[in-house]
């Protein structure tokens, strides 16, 4: 695939139409292993849209300079980005919505709801490491929405792997065709630029200040690489390469990427730069516009329908300075307009999105309108939960998103008798955010339960109810190490079975929790009919 590096105006941008608008927009995350370069990447990304004018900082009204996503205590002190953050800007005419997810494989939870909301992925990898252990674990995330993933080899001004042996790396650990869109020059480390797949052209390697500016990348056509190339043995050796990648099945292929099947590789370095350009044209060029949607009836809603939206993410208190809790929105339908009326779906009651806001880190401003793939933060819609869709016109749900099993559980005891009423809600409202899961053990014991994915998220919640809701908590290990959800009808066998315990959270969910995998596999001898899902739906 030939990808062109000139950031074109694709779209005219004077198309007002939500037609128009829906095809300029792409809504995107990254997903990565913690050091790969997510954060540099972000900010080169946002440096080459005009959101940056200086790499390190952010462009903020009040003239603030602070990293865009950094938003929580806990955050700065651990180094971890907790939160997730939206971040829009221009490129090429397009208008890229990037979606931040949490680093931490403790947080994967999130980002699933944070796939929910996006259209494509950005797989980041160190050219060194490889596909690591979380990156393979939100791989399996994106494989199980089923969106497209588009590959960028980080850290090649590096030693790495080989070029061939990283796309075989990725192909052997995923299952995934790798298809370079640009191809390296010269082995990680002693890096002299890329070749774009046409043939046709080199983009050669310079160094600049650490990568403060844009530039770093000094474009070569074929006919001034003529000299070059006899030359130069590595430039040689990459034109070979590619041509036997090519002849081995990796050409581009736009359906098996929409399938999930094909991935796109573009190798370069977010500290210097290069390859930033290689990337976003990517993106603006082949991953896909916010398109038609399922329902959860069978149905399909087009962009072009009346409004509607699906709440990927609830956050209370996330900046200090505005005591509140922002449900966030990604619009699927229609034009968002400030002020309008919608209803959400799960409640039948009417919302009002008087004021919505488009976040940028810890800034935000009022937003006037909206298209499909934009993420909006709506204040204090109190009733809005993870997983809501908002609609006007003709009526729509979007499918439940999915929420992972828990494999981490404690119980909460409240330190202070006089907060009882401050712990329960604020054990709701964590719910409710999905921080932790809330579940009630139906046994004598009356302490809530809290359920997560990675232990993590405890130490959040614990932090939280202390900083926020005043309040003082002790956890109590349990042993249980595995959950599936199973119907309520199942839940006598699921109390009587001296392999599990049920727990049942206030939505009804019911869950058979197992100490080991051992019990789990006699619950299942003892008891065939009862059906154990994985995937625990909210
Ligand atoms: P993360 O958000 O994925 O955790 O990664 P982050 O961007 O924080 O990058 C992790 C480290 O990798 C940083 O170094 C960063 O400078 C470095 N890095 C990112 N991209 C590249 C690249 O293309 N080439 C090289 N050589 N390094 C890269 P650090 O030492 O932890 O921090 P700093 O002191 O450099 O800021």
């Amino acid at each position: 695939m030939s990808i062109s590096s000139t950031a074109p105006e694709l779209f005219d941008s004077a198309g007002e139409g939500v037609v128009q608008e829906a095809a300029r927009r792409r809504t995107f995350a990254i997903i990565s292993h913690p050091d790969a370069g997510k954060t540099t990447l972000t900010e080169k990304l946002l440096l080459y849209g005009g959101a940056l004018t200086e790499a390190g900082s952010v462009k903020a009204r009040s003239g603030r300079r602070e990293v865009a996503s950094d938003w929580m205590e806990l955050e700065r002190r651990r180094g971890i980005s907790v939160t997730s953050t939206a971040l829009r800007f221009e490129y090429g005419g397009a208008v890229l919505n990037l979606i931040d997810t949490p680093g931490h494989r403790d947080f994967s939870e999130d980002t699933l709801r944070v796939l929910a909301a996006a259209d494509c992925a950005v797989m980041l990898l160190d050219a060194a490491r490889g596909v690591e252990e979380q990156t393979l674990k939100l791989f399996q995330v994106a494989r199980a929405r089923g969106i497209p993933l588009v590959t960028f080899v980080n850290k090649y001004d590096r030693p790495g792997m080989e070029p061939l042996g990283m796309i075989d790396h990725v192909e052997r650990t995923l299952g995934l065709v790798c298809s370079p869109v640009t191809w390296p020059v010269g082995r990680a480390g002693a890096f002299e630029g890329v070749l774009e797949t046409d043939g046709e052209t080199l983009v050669r390697f310079t160094r600049t200040t650490r990568g403060a500016s844009r530039a770093g990348e000094e474009r070569l056509e074929a006919q001034a690489q003529e000299g070059l190339a006899a030359g130069d043995p590595a430039g040689e050796a990459a034109r070979e390469e590619l041509e036997l990648l090519e002849a081995d099945g990796r050409a581009w292929d736009a359906e098996r990427f929409a399938a999930g099947e094909l991935t796109p590789v573009l190798f370069g370095s977010a500290l210097w730069n290069f390859g930033i350009q290689h990337l976003l044209d990517a993106l603006v060029q082949i991953a896909p516009a916010p398109g038609v949607r399922e329902t959860a009836g069978g149905g399909r809603r087009p962009v072009d329908a009346p409004f509607s939206a699906l709440a990927f993410k609830v956050q209370a208190n996330m900046d200090p300075r505005h005591r509140d809790r922002i449900a966030f929105l990604r619009v699927c339908s229609g034009r968002f307009e400030r002020g309008m009326r919608a209803t959400n779906a799960r409640t039948g009651r009417p919302v009002a999105l008087a004021y919505a806001h488009e976040l940028f880190g810890q800034d935000r401003s009022t937003i006037q309108d909206a298209y499909p793939g934009d993420i909006i933060g709506i204040v204090n819609a109190s009733d809005v939960l993870v997983g809501d869709t908002l609609y006007a016109g003709p009526p729509v749900a979007f499918p439940p998103i999915p929420s992972l099993a828990p494999e981490h559980f404690v119980t909460v005891h409240n330190r202070d008798p006089a907060r009882r009423k401050q712990f329960h809600r604020a054990l709701e409202q964590l719910d409710h955010e999905g921080v932790v899961q809330l579940f009630r053990r139906d046994a004598a014991d009356p302490a809530p339960v809290l359920a997560a994915v990675g232990p993590l998220q405890f130490e959040v919640a614990t932090e939280r109810l202390a900083g926020e809701f005043g309040v003082n908590v002790r956890l109590e290990h349990l042993d249980w190490h595995l959950a599936r959800r199973v119907a309520p009808a199942d839940a006598d066998a699921v109390r009587a079975s001296r392999w599990s315990e049920l727990i049942v959270r206030g939505d009804g969910t019911h869950l058979a929790a197992f100490r080991t995998p051992y019990a789990l596999d006699q619950f299942r001898q003892d008891h065939r009919h009862v059906e154990l899902d994985e995937m625990a739906v909210r």
